[in-house]
């Protein structure tokens, strides 16, 4: 089977479970415990968050002090960032058309209990409509969220203008750079944002596992309560091994990445080239190909094919992709990221992700391209 659905999850990386299987063995302790193996538990744990901390350009010096809470993953997260910022403040929520549902539902959730939520539109390329954001935020608004890169597209969206706005009307900004790390350099003080969501298991680290990152001066409201850990935000006993795997996995994902990130945007590119010469330019659109995109993500549409049909024929034929966000996908609905970029119906309907990593090699993507040419082939026969 040839993989390329990493935007759903990625293959652990063999030194992660390494570190992890040794964490698993010598860490076990409660870091909350009051004895030494705990206490030595807890050190680790504080390590652990440093590093990543430095791996993404927070602040840990004592002037400023960036904070990182774990959660379960990228929607607990998001949600975590929905319902707990900009609390103290009264006014509106403004969240991105093309947002994982983890931040759409949690603000229809925030709908439902009487806050005003406003929809910011993308245009027919994929990118928000920062003269809309800014017309908005004349408004008192408590949180602007806006993602990195669309992980159905691989869209980049202009968070550098979006957060010196935010910064300007004092709104705080919530970035999920979930589709981003490990595939385009991210440094948080860069990047301008009062809070930033990620999970390694986007970048061959655990599942199970993830983050919001606080600037120093945001304070964040918890969603569950009944423990003192990271710092009440967010209690409950922390995984040491699964902070280690995220701190290994994070670490290998920015090393690797000068040499990664242009090899995957190359594949991607070849592939993309593949498809286009095998199908025929006239028989398929590449979705968002003219915005700045993330390297690894391409979605394809073949119009007047069923993507359902096409992604179990390409099941069948060997090769795992999806039709959407994994959470969509296993639903005929189709993608609300689509629509919100106003695609014609049969794009939409006819449209696949394809998601390398830094794992994918030439011969697979030669061998994905001639894959899906035959299966596009034998559906439009029927
Ligand atoms: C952009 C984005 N945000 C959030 C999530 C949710 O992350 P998790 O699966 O770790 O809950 C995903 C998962 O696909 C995602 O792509």
């Amino acid at each position: 089977m040839i993989y390329v659905d990493n935007n759903a999850t990625t293959p652990m990386a063999v030194e992660v479970a390494q570190a992890m299987n040794q964490a698993y063995e010598s860490a076990f302790f409660n870091p909350a415990s009051q004895h030494q193996a705990g206490q030595k538990a807890h050190r680790r744990l504080d390590d652990a968050r440093e590093t990543i901390l430095n791996n993404l350009g927070a602040e840990t010096t004592r002037f400023a002090s960036d904070r990182l809470v774990f959660t379960s993953g990228g929607t607990e997260a998001n949600n975590l960032a929905v319902f707990g910022l900009g609390k103290q403040t009264a006014g509106q929520v403004i969240v991105s058309a093309i947002e994982h549902p983890s931040i759409l539902e949690a603000a229809d959730q925030l709908t439902s209990r009487g806050v005003k939520v406003r929809v910011l539109p993308v245009d027919d390329r994929g990118v928000v409509v920062f003269s809309e954001l800014e017309a908005w935020l004349a408004e008192p608004t408590r949180l602007v969220s806006v993602m990195l890169g669309n992980n159905e597209t691989g869209v980049l969206q202009p968070i550098p203008e979006i957060s010196a706005l935010c910064r300007q009307r004092k709104v705080p900004l919530h970035v999920d750079a979930v589709q981003g790390i490990g595939k385009i350099p991210v440094n948080f003080r860069d990047l301008g944002a009062s809070a930033m969501t990620l999970t390694p298991h986007k970048f061959h680290g655990p599942r199970g596992v993830g983050a919001l990152l606080l600037d120093d001066n945001v304070t964040l409201n918890p969603s569950m309560f009944g423990g003192s850990q990271q710092l009440a935000m967010r209690p409950g006993t922390e995984s040491v091994e699964l902070a280690i795997g995220f701190e290994r996995s994070l670490q290998l994902a920015i090393e690797t990445l000068p040499e990664a990130g242009p090899r995957m945007q190359a594949l991607r590119d070849r592939l993309e080239t593949l498809l286009l010469d095998l199908v025929g330019a006239n028989e398929m659109v590449i979705i968002g190909q003219d915005s700045p995109r993330l390297p690894h993500t391409s979605n394809v549409a073949f119009p007047g094919i069923d993507r359902q049909a096409l992604v179990m024929a390409l099941d069948m034929a060997g090769v795992a992709c999806s039709t959407g966000s994994a959470c969509a996908s296993g639903s005929s609905e189709p993608s609300p990221t689509l629509i919100a970029m106003g695609l014609a119906e049969d794009v939409i309907s006819g449209s696949i992700r394809l998601s390398l990593s830094r794992f994918t090699t030439e011969p697979e993507v030669d061998e994905v391209a001639s894959r899906i040419s035959n299966c596009v082939k034998r559906l439009r026969r029927r």
